[in-house]
């Protein structure tokens, strides 16, 4: 199995998860957010430093694995609104450099990681919804999504793509960012001042990245063959003052403030995830609660 960006913060776990069932693992990754501490010195885990836009070198990385999951990528709104260029070079321009060398090796199935974000439905969306993207971040998910529909239709890779909602359970801050359960946590704990891009009222589809970690095997396993699109996420929304609400009850005592700040551009207002298509075809059913982690963190 070749794993690019497998040093990140999802990649580390499902790195993590398919060595606990026995797979062969080579990590792609250049470490721009990623850390190799997040890796385990294993006999089953070989890691090369390596940028998926430089396709020099990427077919020998490729060659012989049965499958290739790519989460390499600039994997933030703002990031990529900031950097437009980059946001294409990393999240379409390395898809395709990654999608020839499988082509050119023999690979026969590619996960990939890609986003609510491409959606532009507000509500419960399903993998039939409407998709046209608010942000840059967005259009570079949807556009990969359909390289890999050509390189199915045209070259017989399967390849399956996971819509992926918003993660949570990054333990260490490390160089990616935090994700707002987490920073929600780690600023009641430090600061003790919440902040709140907007009214709050944002509502948000919150997923463990060991249930996604479990996802992702699910589709490595049990995913059939062709085009395959699924969203991966709890299937409940939680709105950004709910979760303040959360965080500021299991505090306690501590004095927490919550500050408004104006909304973000690009900030979709609904988005949970209809997740039956998983659950029938990949078997996938999250078991980690929100609640029940924010108690855990920052409870103690
Ligand atoms: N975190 C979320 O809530 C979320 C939600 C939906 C989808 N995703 C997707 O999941 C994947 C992983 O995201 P994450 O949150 O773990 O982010 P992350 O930043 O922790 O991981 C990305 C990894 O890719 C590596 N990388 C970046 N550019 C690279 C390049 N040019 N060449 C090689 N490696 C490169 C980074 O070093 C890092 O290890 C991304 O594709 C992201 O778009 C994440």
């Amino acid at each position: 199995m070749l794993a690019t960006g497998g040093a990140g913060f999802i990649g580390s776990r499902v790195v993590a998860k398919l060595l606990e069932h026995g797979y062969e693992v080579d990590v792609v990754d250049d470490f721009s957010t990623g850390d190799m501490d997040n890796l385990p010195t294993h006999p089953r885990l070989r890691v090369f430093r390596h940028d998926i836009t430089d396709a020099g070198g990427l077919e020998d990385m490729v060659a012989g694995v049965e499958a290739v999951l790519h989460m390499a990528a600039i994997p933030t709104v703002p990031e990529c609104e900031k950097n437009v260029k980059r946001a294409f070079e990393v999240n379409v321009k390395g898809v395709e450099n990654i999608a020839k060398a499988c082509v050119n090796t023999g690979v026969k199935r590619v996960v990939f990681f890609s986003s609510a974000a491409v959606y532009s439905a507000s509500g419960v969306v399903g993998e039939e919804s409407p998709v046209k993207p608010l942000s840059v971040y967005g259009y570079t998910k949807l556009v990969a999504e359909e390289m890999l529909r050509c390189l199915n239709e045209q070259k017989g890779i399967d390849t399956t793509v996971l819509r992926i909602f918003n993660v949570y359970g990054r333990l260490k801050l490390g160089k990616g960012s935090l994700g707002v359960v987490d920073q929600f946590i780690a600023d009641a704990l430090s600061t003790g001042c919440l902040k709140i891009y907007g009214d709050g009222e944002q509502v948000r589809d919150f997923i463990h990245v060991d249930d996604v970690a479990e996802a992702v095997l699910k589709a490595v396993e049990m995913a059939g063959r062709g085009h395959r699109v699924y969203n991966i996420g709890s299937g409940e929304g939680v709105s950004i003052a709910e979760l303040a609400q959360l965080v500021q009850q299991t505090v306690g005592t501590r004095k927490i403030n919550v500050i408004h700040l104006p909304s973000r551009p690009k900030d979709i207002k609904h988005s949970v995830a209809d997740v039956s298509k998983a659950a029938r075809e990949l078997g996938f059913r999250p078991r980690l609660n929100l609640k029940t982690y924010v108690q855990q963190r920052a409870g103690g």
